[in-house]
């Protein structure tokens, strides 16, 4: 009786793992640099991981290359991304950080999911160096976070507002917060409208060539 019950738990566990990990990812080889590595990222992992965009609701690819960019060009140090998915964007903005000597936050409601988004950061060589994953519902775990951020990446679907006044109080002096815009007539109509009205908040839309949109706000100081 005691080696049927063995047998079946193993089962479930094998079942459970080929069921969240993806199957056929690349594995990183042996890296002669940094730069190797991440050309290997650039050019292997994430290109692999774009088959599956639809699946994990991921950021397009230019939408990615752009975070990155705006992480690097604004010199972003500490950064909060809230829903993580699989890790895609994650690694985006993982690489920018690199770049400017930095750290990302990066909240999954969904365990399942962490674990694809520790796997894949981990390929990356990202995770726990350049990223961390958290697991748990953001609207509770951001107010728990020690320090404050100078990035927030807001992807989580239209209903945004509650994300952004959890993630407000945590967001220093010269914040900025980006938001996905998913790709529907009217989306994010709210949040536009809302942070139109707040003076202390500039923002504007931007459109990288993807039919979704990243919403961009920068804090300024009011007189
Ligand atoms: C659009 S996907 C994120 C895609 C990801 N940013 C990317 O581009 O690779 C939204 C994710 O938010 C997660 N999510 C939804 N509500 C959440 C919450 N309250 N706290 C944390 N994550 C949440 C979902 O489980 C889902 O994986």
């Amino acid at each position: 009786m005691f080696k049927v019950v063995s047998v079946v738990t193993a089962l479930l566990v094998a079942f459970a793992l080929v069921a969240t990990v993806q199957p056929g990812a690349p594995e990183p080889p042996k890296f002669k640099s940094e730069n190797e590595r991440r050309i290997w990222v650039l050019s292997t992992l994430l290109p692999w991981m774009e088959q599956f965009r639809e699946r994990y609701h991921n950021v397009p690819r230019s939408d990615g290359e752009f975070l990155r960019w705006l992480v690097i060009a604004t010199q972003r140090k500490r950064a909060l991304e809230i829903g993580t998915a699989n890790g895609y964007s994650a690694i985006w903005i993982g690489l920018g950080l690199e770049a400017t000597g930095g750290h990302l936050t990066t909240i999954e409601i969904q365990p399942d999911l962490v674990r694809e988004a520790k796997a894949n950061l981990k390929r990356a060589g990202l995770l726990d160096k350049v990223v961390t994953v958290v697991e748990g519902d953001a609207l509770k775990v951001v107010p728990q976070l020690d320090g404050k951020f100078d990035f927030a990446f807001i992807d989580v679907g239209p209903k945004v507002m509650p994300f952004f006044e959890a993630v407000l109080p945590k967001l220093s002096d010269n914040a900025i917060v980006a938001v996905h815009r998913p790709p529907f007539e009217g989306a994010l109509k709210d949040y536009l409208k809302a942070m139109s009205e707040k003076p202390e908040w500039v923002t504007t839309v931007v459109q990288t060539g993807a039919p979704t949109g990243i919403v961009l706000s920068a804090r300024i100081k009011t007189r």
